[in-house]
């Protein structure tokens, strides 16, 4: 299945997205496939098979967010400049979202840009990260704030590196695609509640779904001005939630699960949601093995922590949250901070 992507900016962007077996790949040019060793000791081997070119440089990074950061783009582009790549050269990101991001923001700065492509190996990647151009990394004043909108040339999503990741991590993916189900499509969250996502059939089209609803955000919306905001449903208590446990004890989709469960309790005070569909989206997240319940020790400092997020100035947070029903969103700026507080409430430590 092939999903096109047209992002309507200046450039006039176009390529497309193919979910399907990993096609042969011919390239007239240099190629990097840049990756880490867990993702290389299970396919690298079968991906280099795939791929034909004048030179095909492996580039490893280490494995983990803690190493989503500058110096690891400074590595890369040091491996580039060594194996003399030149404008015409190609970088490959095989791996999930830590790869892809590192890898795109590095196409995206050397020689002031060159091509790169996706080869997304998580179901995070596949269904969200790969699609729609953000690159970057992490510093120690947050993440993602030092990066770049970066399209690549090319989306190549193959189900079967699904094979070797562990259940964890298909869970966490499995919180992205429930969000984006719940803020735009009735019909594809019902398909998730009858469905056994861990079937290969269903599998599919789960990815496929999901790249069409991001796609189609992404089209609308390149930089964020608007309606991509939308796929942050949950992020807003999520990352204070991943803050707040020192990113160690919650994969960022499971952090994801629990802030739409929280988002929830705010909308059902702000009579945007019933207690009937909030529940059916909370046994959904359950089914997919995914935590919904958190304790907030203290109330207010959750709430101090949504104006340290990037997205949030002084004020005025935005929240993400179901209108009325599920397939249907709306931006909520200016809560009144008692009705946030009394929702957080319901998540207080006995
Ligand atoms: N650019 C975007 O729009 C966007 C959107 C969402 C998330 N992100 C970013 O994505 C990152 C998270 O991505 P992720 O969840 O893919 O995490 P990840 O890239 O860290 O991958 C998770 C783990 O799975 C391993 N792995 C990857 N593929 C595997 C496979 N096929 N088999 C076995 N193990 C495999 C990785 O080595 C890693 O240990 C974050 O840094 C986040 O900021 C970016
Ligand atoms: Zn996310």
């Amino acid at each position: 299945m092939v999903i096109p992507i047209k992002i309507k900016n200046k450039n006039d962007i176009e390529y497309d997205i193919l979910i399907d077996k990993l096609p042969n790949l011919e390239f007239e040019n240099k190629v990097a496939v840049v990756t880490n060793p867990t993702v290389a000791k299970f396919h690298l081997e079968n991906v280099l098979k795939k791929i034909k070119a004048p030179l095909v440089e492996v580039i490893e990074v280490p494995d983990g967010e803690e190493y989503k950061n500058i110096d690891t783009i400074l590595a890369i582009l040091d491996k580039l400049f060594e194996a003399k790549f030149d404008r015409k050269s190609t970088l490959i990101a095989l791996g999930g979202g830590v790869i892809g991001d590192m890898t795109g923001f590095a196409a995206s700065m050397y020689q002031r840009g060159i091509d790169f492509i996706q080869m997304p190996t998580t179901l995070l990647s596949q269904v969200d990260a790969s699609v729609g151009g953000k690159t970057g990394v992490n510093n120690k004043y947050g993440k993602n704030l030092i990066g770049a909108f970066y399209q690549p040339k090319g989306v190549y999503i193959d189900p079967a590196f699904l094979d070797t990741l562990p259940a964890r991590e298909f869970n966490a993916g499995v919180a992205e695609v429930i969000k984006m189900a719940v803020m735009f499509d009735k019909d594809f969250f019902e398909f998730l509640e009858a469905n056994d996502l861990t079937q290969k059939e269903n599998i599919i089209q789960m990815i496929a779904k999901s790249v069409q609803t991001k796609a189609n955000v992404v089209n609308q919306d390149e930089k964020e001005k608007g309606v991509r905001a939308v796929l942050n449903y949950g992020h807003t208590f999520g990352h204070v939630i991943e803050n707040l446990t020192s990113y160690k004890k919650y994969l960022h989709g499971e952090a994801v699960a629990i802030g739409m469960v929280m988002a929830n309790e705010l909308a059902i005070r702000l009579d945007l949601l019933s207690k009937e569909d909030a529940n059916r989206i909370k046994n959904l997240l359950e089914k997919n093995n995914l935590p919904t319940s958190f304790e907030i020790k203290d109330v207010e400092e959750f709430y101090e922590h949504f104006f340290l997020d990037k997205k949030s100035s002084q004020g005025n947070i935005a929240f993400i949250l179901p209108n009325g029903e599920i397939g249907s969103y709306i931006i909520k700026k200016d809560i009144p901070k008692k009705i946030v507080i009394d929702a957080l409430n319901s998540f207080k430590a006995k």
